[in-house]
């Protein structure tokens, strides 16, 4: 593997612990040292025989690192087969089956990928977990018991060994939106007007067709996390990059809350990161 790192960056931010910020060169360096990262972590726990909780996020920004999953896994007949996953977030009132649904990205980008027919070594569908919503249907039971059981599912299954964030424009990890508590669990949001409005562009640009709601883990959950990895790629992800990296941890800029946490890695491309050229 050539890695190409340009730059390692330690950056302290007032008081606050530090957090490990990798700058590449181009988004195909960035996924590739990602991806090893991730796929060390689930080998080291396999060869130990025990099994590795990954919290899964959305969005393009992690489908090359999904593609460098898929390709080390066939070129290394990697094991799946102990990997258990948890899903961030789903929106709130697409029909089954949607093709925005994050349910239907996560099978077209990982899930399908790593459980084809006959491949004992991958992820075995009942391991698979999702904040979706619609689980509820048929059932009798409210929301809040469905939040409750989610978090709940992630306290019995975890910690969660590596956390992959993306982040919004306007901060949010997961749906965790401007606002939310730091110490918060699973819950269901009302999406913010410039996530609906950034999001649209996976609805045929029509705001109207994204949802206004959404399910997602909370900040307090994300911090649970053993290791995070946030992943942030594209000139328009440079100016929160900068705000979450220079900022005191505050509530309206959600990703801030990862000062909290002592083992966070950010890795960024070229185009997020600027201010290191
Ligand atoms: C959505 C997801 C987030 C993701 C964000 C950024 O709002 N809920 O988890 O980080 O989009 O998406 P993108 O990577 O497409 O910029």
């Amino acid at each position: 593997m050539q890695l190409i790192l340009i730059v390692i960056v330690t950056l302290f931010v007032s008081s606050l612990r530090a957090n490990e910020v990798l700058v590449f060169e181009d988004a195909s360096e960035l996924v590739e040292n990602c991806a090893w990262k991730i796929v060390t972590v689930i080998d080291g726990n396999n060869k130990k025989g025990e099994k590795t909780v990954l919290g899964l996020a959305t969005g393009s920004t992690p489908i090359p690192l999904y593609e460098a999953l898929i390709k080390i896994t066939y070129e290394n007949h990697f094991d799946w087969s102990h990997v258990v996953t948890f899903n961030l977030d789903e929106y709130v009132g697409l029909p089954h089956g949607h093709e925005q649904s994050y349910r239907y990205f996560m099978d077209r980008y990982l899930f399908s990928r790593l459980a084809f027919p006959n491949y004992i070594l991958g992820i075995k569908p009942e391991n698979i977990h999702f904040p979706d919503v619609r689980l509820c249907d048929g059932k009798d039971i409210s929301l809040r018991q469905f939040t409750d059981d989610y978090e709940m599912l992630l306290a019995c299954e975890g910690p969660i060994d590596i956390q992959i964030l993306g982040i919004g424009t306007n901060g949010h990890i997961g749906f965790a939106e401007p606002g939310s508590s730091f110490s918060g669990s699973t819950m269901v949001v009302a999406l913010s007007e410039s996530t609906i409005r950034d999001n649209a562009r996976f609805f045929g640009g029509d705001i109207n067709a994204v949802p206004q709601k959404a399910i997602t883990m909370g900040i307090g959950s994300i911090l649970k996390a053993k290791d995070i990895i946030l992943l942030a790629t594209g000139a328009n992800k440079a100016a929160i990059m900068e705000k979450v990296l220079t900022s005191s941890p505050a509530e309206d800029i959600p990703a801030t809350a990862l000062h909290f946490h002592d083992n966070v890695t950010i890795y960024l491309d070229k185009e997020a990161a600027p201010w290191k050229q």
